[in-house]
This record gives C-alpha cells, sequence and structure tokens, in this order.
C-alpha cells in the first residue's frame, strides 16, 4: 500500500511518496503479523507459562478488590438495598464486552489486550486511544487500588496492634498528609514479585485469589445472620437514577476481568485457555458480587452505610459484637487488594510492551530480560510511576475516571469485533460471540449508558487525559510507530 511509485521529476530509485495523514492514521497492522511477533521483546522472549488455571487466577485477582470492599460503601448511599440490582446491571455491561474479549483473545492471543485488537482492526490512531485508555484502566486504577490497600492495612493495624500510620505518611499533600507510604509499599512489593517472573507472579496471585475468596464467603456466612428483610422494604429509594449512577460507580469493581488478555503472549495455549479465563472469572466475580451485596444491605440499614472505606469490616462487627470478625476481614482484604496490585500491575506493563513493540512508546518497555524471560526495565518504571502517583497525588474520584476510560476501551472492544468478522469472516476463532452483531452492539449501548451516567467531573477528567494523549501521539508514536517505517525484512 505504501508503494505507489516515485514521486515525478525524481530520477533517483523510486522512494515511495509518503501516505497522507488520513492513511498513516488508519494504518492497520495485519492480525498475522501481531501474532507472528507474540512474545518476541526487545532481547529475549517472554515465557509461555501460564495454564488455564493461572489465568483465570490472574483475571479474579485483577478484579475482585477495592470494588467489593471498599467502593460499596459509597455506591449503598446512591441506589439503597437497589445497589444488588447496580451491580447485575454492571455485570451485564461487563459480560456483553467480556463476550467480546473472548472472541478477540482466542482470534488474536497477544499481550495489548483491546489494544491489539484495535491496531488490527481500526488503525494506528484508535489503536492508541485504546491503549490510553487502557493505561487508566490499568496504571491508574493500580495507583488509586494501592491507596484503597493503605486504608485497609490501617484498620487492620488498629484491630490487632491498636496502631495506625499517622495522617501524614498515610496520605499523600492535599488529603491531609505528607506522603502514602503502604501505597508505595505495596506498588514496590508486585514489582519485586512480577520481576521474579510470571509464574512467581501467578502463583502467589494464586493464594491471594485463594484468600479473598475465602474472605467473601466468611462475609456472607456471617452478615446473613444479621440479615433483616425489614432492610429491603423500601428497595429502590433513589429511583432508577439512582440504580445506574451506582451501577456506574461500581463498575469499577468490574475492572480487570480482560487481565487475562494481557497475558496472550504467556500463555501455554492461548487460543484456547484466554476466552476461558475471561468468561469462567467473569461468571465467579458476578455471583459473589450480587452475593456480598445483597447480605450486606440485608444486614444493614442502608441509610447507616457512611462513605466508609471499610464496610465490609464494619458489617461483621456489627453483626457479631466482635471485632476479631472484622479484624480478620480486614486482614484478607489487604491481601486481597494487594493481588489487584500485582496483576494490574502486570497487565500494565505486558500491554506498554506490545505498544513499544509497535514503536508507539519508548522501546525499553519492550526489552525483555534473558534471566527472567519478564520485560524487567518496564516494570520497574511503572511500578515507580504507579507507586509515586499513589503516594504523592490526592487521587480523589479517580476510581469513576478509571472507570471511563475502561468503557471506552470496552465499546471499541464490541466494534472491534463486528469489524473483524467483516474484514476476515474466515479467520479461525476458537470463541465466537452468540448472535452478533447484535450483542457487540448492545455491549457498545450499554458502555455508552454506563458513560452517561458517570459525572460531568469525571468527563473532564477524562477530556483531559485524553488531550494529553494525543499530544504524545503525535509527538512520539506517530512518528516513531514501526508501520511508519518501510518494510525491512525483519519488520514484515
Ligand atoms: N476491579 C478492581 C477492584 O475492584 C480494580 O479493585
Amino acid at each position: 500500500m505504501l508503494d505507489q511509485g516515485a514521486p515525478p521529476h525524481d530520477n533517483s530509485p523510486a522512494a515511495p511518496p509518503s501516505p497522507g495523514l488520513g492513511a498513516r492514521l488508519m494504518r492497520r497492522k495485519p492480525v498475522e503479523r501481531l501474532v507472528a511477533e507474540g512474545g518476541q521483546g526487545d532481547g529475549g522472549s517472554l515465557r509461555r507459562s501460564l495454564g488455564l488455571w493461572q489465568l483465570t487466577m490472574i483475571s479474579i485477582g485483577a478484579t475482585l478488590g477495592t470494588g467489593i470492599f471498599v467502593v460499596l460503601g459509597e455506591a449503598v448511599p446512591k441506589a439503597g438495598p437497589a445497589v444488588t440490582l447496580s451491580f447485575v446491571i454492571a455485570g451485564l455491561t461487563a459480560l456483553f464486552s467480556a463476550l467480546s474479549y473472548a472472541e478477540l483473545a482466542g482470534a488474536i492471543p497477544v499481550s495489548g489486550s483491546s489494544y491489539s485488537y484495535a491496531y488490527a482492526t481500526m488503525g494506528e490512531l484508535v489503536a492508541w486511544v485504546c491503549g490510553w485508555c487502557l493505561m487508566l484502566e490499568y496504571g491508574v486504577s493500580v495507583a488509586a487500588v494501592a491507596v484503597g490497600w493503605g486504608e485497609y492495612l490501617n484498620e487492620l493495624l488498629d484491630g490487632t496492634l491498636g496502631v495506625t500510620v499517622p495522617a501524614a505518611l498515610s496520605a499523600p499533600p492535599g488529603d491531609g498528609g505528607v506522603f502514602n507510604l503502604p501505597a508505595l509499599i505495596v506498588v514496590l512489593l508486585a514489582m519485586v514479585f512480577l520481576m521474579g517472573g510470571a509464574r512467581e507472579s501467578a502463583r502467589a496471585n494464586t493464594i491471594m485469589v485463594v484468600v479473598k475468596i475465602g474472605a467473601l464467603v466468611l462475609f456472607c456466612a456471617v452478615g446473613v445472620q444479621g440479615f433483616r428483610s425489614g432492610n429491603y422494604e423500601n428497595f429502590m429509594p433513589l429511583g432508577m437514577a439512582g440504580v445506574s449512577a451506582a451501577g456506574a460507580t461500581l463498575f469499577f469493581s468490574y475492572i480487570g476481568f480482560d487481565a487475562a488478555s494481557t497475558a496472550g503472549e504467556e500463555a501455554k495455549n492461548a487460543q484456547r485457555d484466554l476466552p476461558r479465563a475471561i468468561l469462567l472469572s467473569l461468571a465467579v466475580i458476578t455471583a459473589l458480587y450480587v452475593l456480598v451485596a445483597a447480605v450486606a444491605v440485608g444486614a444493614k440499614p442502608w441509610r447507616h452505610f457512611t462513605d466508609s472505606e471499610a464496610a465490609l469490616a464494619q458489617i461483621m462487627r456489627e453483626v457479631t459484637g466482635q471485632s476479631f470478625w472484622g479484624t480478620l476481614l480486614a486482614f484478607c482484604a489487604v491481601i486481597a487488594i494487594a493481588s489487584v496490585v500485582l496483576t494490574v500491575l502486570y497487565g500494565q506493563t505486558r500491554i506498554l510492551f506490545a505498544m513499544a513493540r509497535d514503536g508507539l512508546v519508548p522501546k525499553a518497555f519492550a526489552k525483555v530480560s534473558p534471566k527472567s524471560g519478564t520485560p524487567r526495565t518496564n516494570t520497574l518504571i511503572v511500578s515507580l510511576f504507579c507507586g509515586v502517583l499513589a503516594a504523592a497525588v490526592p487521587l480523589g474520584r479517580l476510581a469513576d475516571a478509571t472507570s471511563i476510560g475502561t468503557l471506552f476501551a470496552f465499546a471499541l472492544v464490541n466494534v472491534a469485533v463486528v469489524v473483524l468478522r467483516r474484514t476476515r469472516p474466515d479467520m479461525p476463532r476458537t470463541f465466537r460471540v452468540p448472535l452478533s452483531p447484535v450483542l457487540p452492539v448492545v455491549g457498545f449501548a450499554f458502555c455508552v449508558w454506563m458513560m452517561g451516567s458517570l459525572s460531568a467531573v469525571t468527563w473532564v477528567v477524562f477530556g483531559v487525559w485524553m488531550a494529553v494523549g494525543l499530544v504524545f501521539y503525535f509527538l512520539y508514536g506517530h512518528r516513531r510507530s514501526r508501520l511508519a517505517a518501510p518494510a525491512t525484512p525483519e519488520a514484515k
């Protein structure tokens, strides 16, 4: 496509004219090239060591955390007992997109997740926008989640030792402190695991996932003893608007089910296992969320939910009258949220790995350590960035900003499925979205609806984020893209 004759009056060997801006923004990376480059980094290859079990655990690990342990407390005052419905709505939004993710992850099993799917179907500019949104979903959410971890750590320290990390060292400037040390520490701990290797990190994550599922089951078992049906009497006190606003907030708790799709280049049988891992993890997560929310609002009148960070631990304490249970739950939450940090950080490094291989971000992110088979430089840079962001910047309403970025990326994945079905109908697919294009279109509509339910402030944050991303793209990625270079034998 690039070789369309020489410029007029030029006697030198035919030099291809550069394509126009529109063509450059729309250039696509062929699926075959994406797959052929899979695993290859600068100086080494990623190791294929993850099976279905580990991939499912990565997705559950990345998803189950702050949303249910912390954000639930914020959502109940918006929706009342109908918060259970909000979880179902947010879960449905996730489900339609999960189907699309499953189809694309099976067809294009690489590490870039939706960024790579967009590159293959909608061209470079859309891919960049998608990758930039994924930085909100992954990079920025690591920071937000690390802050939630610090809050539960304080709850745990208070319950066990009767001490807490002083405010100066547990909040950033602007939020009543100087530096959020716990948030930095949890990110650095995750970094150490990730540098050790994907298999080692997956093993640690699996243990943590078992602990967090156990904690939520325990919460249900204890909480149900305080269940009063009267708490459900006024089921939807703030109407459907409240339910959908809470759903949009709670969407944060579903972010991460797609994390398995960032492990495409380290999976042993990516085409078979990625779609299964994505759908399986979403089923487990939705069931747990609805159950936990139903028990929580049954055990405590919705008006008594304050914006507390440790809602579940408080309910345990109130129902049993013993501080032990609350402390145990706080301990499990500390483990649970640490596993979100670990797996989401993992996802961010792999997405940047794919983007660097394409030339859209600096090459350092694609360097692989031959010793561990992991992108160590990438992991170091990402961890330091996320750690400092969590520790020094008041993140405030960042959870919502993370949701809007994720919803945007999910919306694009739904479009990508339809585009790929049209452009490459015969491509082998290990999973196909049923009733396509109806379900992807419904998935797209759900994402747009959820985005519309988020506040104006969130939209402004999102707009600023996208503007910064586009400036970076035009100053850097657009020029350095490997698709911009004339095809060389090794770049083909
Ligand atoms: N879904 C993840 C959490 O709730 C981001 O912590």
